[in-house]
């Protein structure tokens, strides 16, 4: 095999730091399994408006629709916070998403078992928890019109963002949720604001037609955001995936993270319509930010990205028993008690830096041939 492309946006802050582990595993893959990777590599974010003006450019987001998949590190920095809103950094992640339709927003929450003390919640709350949160990712408030900032007839300055979904945008996601739950526990939870939002009263309409219609084996639970916010706190093993707009799902899924003991160890896959080769449109992204704070330092837990690129193979490549051999593979190095400093907690364990952690990584692929 050698046709498999992928396009590699590190993107801003510890980006980069987390990028070049993955890199290592990508090479791994083509030397010991055959999974030739064709890499090319370029700028979004910060680093794209320092070298060009603008947070994406056309041509990198032809270069996007173009690739079987795409990895990105993390975008923003607070040298960025003055920018005009056009040309923050994020608006690149933003053009992306929309662009290639990635109206699939998957983001497991999975707690390792060397991590679970790491938890603010208690060992049982969390220990073997995993959920999937689907997060609608390409319309609601993010993108609704109207949106910006107005004087209104009093003279008043007004902030305006719409929340709105048409049923098919509601459809599609939902049929996302529906057949990843079929794949595991075969529960899904919807969660809206149908007590209070119009648009969250047609989502718990949809949902629902979908699932008669196509789903009925899965079993379907609907729950308000904020009661799910605090269900989620409470006993997360109630739940296998959860279905939700983009907003929501923005905040669900920082709250999931947490229940996993750090945000450097959260994958994402962000997925679209299939394209000519059967392939998903695909994007792969860590959860966390670009953490300014530690960037350039050698202390950025690069396994959010890794699992990332787990979640590529799982996804876009269908090499899920290779995903499971990557994923193995960082479970070990957490058993053997391999630490970057957001993963110093209770146990003690080996301080380790971001390559250092590749390297155990690495070792571990090794060890699993
Ligand atoms: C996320 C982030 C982004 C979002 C930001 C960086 C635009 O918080 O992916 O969860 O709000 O979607
Ligand atoms: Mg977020």
């Amino acid at each position: 095999m050698s046709n498999l492309s992928l396009l590699i946006l590190p993107g801003d802050g510890i980006g980069p730091e987390v990028m070049a582990e993955v890199r290592r595993i990508i090479d791994w893959y083509g030397d010991k399994r055959g999974l030739v990777f064709d890499v090319s590599e370029d700028l979004v974010g910060g680093a794209a408006y320092d070298a060009s003006g603008t947070p994406l450019t056309d041509a990198t987001m032809a270069r996007a629709q173009q690739v079987d998949a795409v990895l990105l590190g993390a975008v923003g920095g607070p040298k960025y916070d003055d920018l005009d809103f056009s040309l923050k950094p994020e608006r690149g992640l933003l053009r992306l998403r929309k662009e290639m339709d990635l109206f699939a927003n998957l983001r497991p929450a999975q707690c390792f078992d060397a991590l679970a003390d790491f938890s603010s919640l208690k060992r049982e709350v969390v220990a073997g928890l995993d959920i999937m949160i689907v997060r609608e990712l390409t319309s609601g408030i993010y993108f609704g019109e109207p949106r910006g900032i107005t004087t209104n007839a009093d003279g008043e300055r007004e902030g305006v963002n719409t929340q709105r979904y048409t049923e098919s945008e509601i459809a599609r996601v939902a049929r996302s949720a529906f057949e990843l739950a079929r794949k595991r526990g075969n529960k899904v939870c919807s969660m809206e604001k149908a007590n209070v939002m119009e648009s969250g009263i047609l989502w718990r309409e949809v949902v629902s037609e979908v699932h008669a219609a196509e789903y009925s084996d899965v079993a379907l639970s609907h729950m308000y955001a904020d009661a799910g916010g605090m269900q989620l706190c409470r006993w997360p093993k109630q739940f296998d995936v959860i279905v939700t707009d983009n907003l929501f799902g923005d905040l669900l899924s920082d709250v999931a993270a947490m229940l996993t003991g750090s945000l450097g160890m959260l994958p994402s896959a962000s997925l679209g319509a299939p394209m000519a080769n059967g392939r998903p449109r695909a994007m792969y992204e860590p959860v966390h930010g670009s953490a300014p704070d530690i960037a350039g330092q050698g202390k950025a837990n690069p396994i959010a990205c890794i699992l990332s690129f787990a979640m590529a193979l799982r996804y876009s490549f269908d090499q899920g028993g290779e995903a499971d051999r990557l994923e193995a593979a960082i479970e070990k190095v957490l058993a053997d008690g391999l630490r970057t400093p957001d993963l110093m907690g209770p146990d003690g364990g080996t301080p380790v830096g971001t390559t250092q952690m590749g390297d155990a990584i690495l070792a571990a692929l090794d060890a699993s041939l």
